[in-house]
């Protein structure tokens, strides 16, 4: 037995691989394009584990996936790939309909050919994850009940409508083929191996380099923020227990203003790493957040209503903001070579010299 993770080099995929292999014994294929945000230093300790098998190439890729799965027969199959930053999406949004509408359609159709291939046990135990997120929904206001399973979608930036898109091909490859499809959508994810483009380990590079830690807006948009390992904790239980065809909502309950997470996250700077240890000239990292302009289209507020999971799952997070913040920031402390690579851009030079250059 063994399941196939897609986009097990990024972010959250990593984290899952990671976790999945110290708590079960099953074998993981994972496959990864190996774009900017895929990194193999996140993966460096499952260097000699032979439960974890890395294949580079593209969800889009039939030939190879319908191979991989015809070689490794998966009993099931989690996808993570994407291109996820909201910002790139709104320089350029190509790439994302690219990765995230036709690279999640094209992996539907071989997922198709392979599970329609499967008989007896194997079929009917079949399942494939699809991960996916809250921005579906589209904002909220400051009153407005959380985003619950049965909200409408209505995606308001190039990310989030190639996410919803990818979302419905989903449902529609069950409601129409029978794939025994399940779907999450979970909240701001943070914790370890986050590529420092995103609010959090942006901010904790940049004040440790003495530079401006740069607010949209006013500041007050509102995120519901969760540590990783408490979303990947949900995956597992919803690949375990969750019913086909159905969406989980997964959310930490805890909203915060981006402004209050980076002053927090300022604070524990400057009780671990004070700036003067790191030759930053202040007394406080709270000095350099600095009001920049809005990103377009700026989503307002994000809640999610997780009350399904945790009833029907017995999920619940296992890190508060503050316990899980604290997490993350000690280990982006402990762990600066994998920071100066990510900013260097040495961990590109060592995948292209392991696996060839283009990606
Ligand atoms: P990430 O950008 O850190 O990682 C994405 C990974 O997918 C990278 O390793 C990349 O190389 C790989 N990839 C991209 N295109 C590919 C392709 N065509 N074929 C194969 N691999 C490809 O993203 P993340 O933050 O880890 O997010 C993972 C998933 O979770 C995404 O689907 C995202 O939409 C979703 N999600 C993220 C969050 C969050 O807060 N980060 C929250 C909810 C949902
Ligand atoms: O809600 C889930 C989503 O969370 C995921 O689907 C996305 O893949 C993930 O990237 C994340 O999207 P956000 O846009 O919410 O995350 P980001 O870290 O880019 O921004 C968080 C908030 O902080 C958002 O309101 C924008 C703001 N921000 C972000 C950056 C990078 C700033 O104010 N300054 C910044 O420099």
């Amino acid at each position: 037995m063994s399941i196939l993770v897609t986009g097990g080099a990024g972010f959250i995929g990593a984290n899952f691989v990671l976790d999945w292999l110290a708590r079960h014994d099953e074998p993981i294929i994972n496959l990864d394009k190996l774009t900017y945000a895929g990194n193999l230093e996140s993966l460096v300790s499952l260097k000699r584990d032979v439960r974890h098998s890395f294949v580079r190439g593209d969800i889009g890729d039939t030939a190879l996936v319908g191979n991989l799965l015809a070689e490794h027969r998966p009993r099931a199959i989690i996808n993570f790939a994407a291109e996820s930053h909201v910002d790139r999406s709104i320089h350029g949004p190509g790439e994302f309909i690219q990765t995230n509408v036709v690279g999640t359609f094209h992996l539907l159709e071989s997922v198709r050919a392979y599970w329609d291939g499967l008989a007896g046990d194997a079929k009917e135990r079949f399942r494939l994850l699809h991960v996916s997120t809250d921005e579906v929904y589209g904002s909220l206001t400051n009153d407005a009940p959380a985003f619950s399973e049965t909200n409408r979608y209505e995606p308001n930036s190039p990310y989030s409508a190639s996410k919803a898109a990818s979302d419905h091909l989903v449902r529609a490859y069950h409601q129409t083929y029978g794939l025994p499809v399940l779907t999450t959508n979970c909240s701001n994810n943070y914790g370890p191996y986050q590529f420092p483009e995103k609010l959090i380990p942006l901010c904790i590079v940049n004040a440790l380099a003495g530079k401006s830690l740069p607010m949209y807006g006013d500041g007050l948009q509102v995120r519901d923020w969760l540590y990783v390992a408490d979303h990947c904790r949900a995956i597992d239980l919803v690949l375990q227990g969750g019913l086909v065809g159905e969406t989980y909502n997964i959310g930490g309950r805890s909203e915060k203003t981006n402004l209050h997470v980076v002053q927090t996250l300022c604070d524990i700077l400057d009780e671990l790493a004070p700036p003067a240890s790191y030759h930053v000239p202040l007394t406080t990292y709270r000095s350099l957040i600095t009001f920049v302009k809005d990103r377009p289209g700026h989503d307002r507020r994000y809640a999610m209503d997780a009350s399904k999971v945790e009833r029907a799952l017995g999920w619940k997070p296992l890190e508060t903001f503050e316990s899980g913040l604290r997490k993350t920031v000690t280990w982006y402390l402990d762990n600066q070579r994998w920071v100066a690579n990510v900013a260097s851009g040495a961990y590109r030079s060592w995948i292209d010299q392991q696996y060839g250059a283009g990606a």
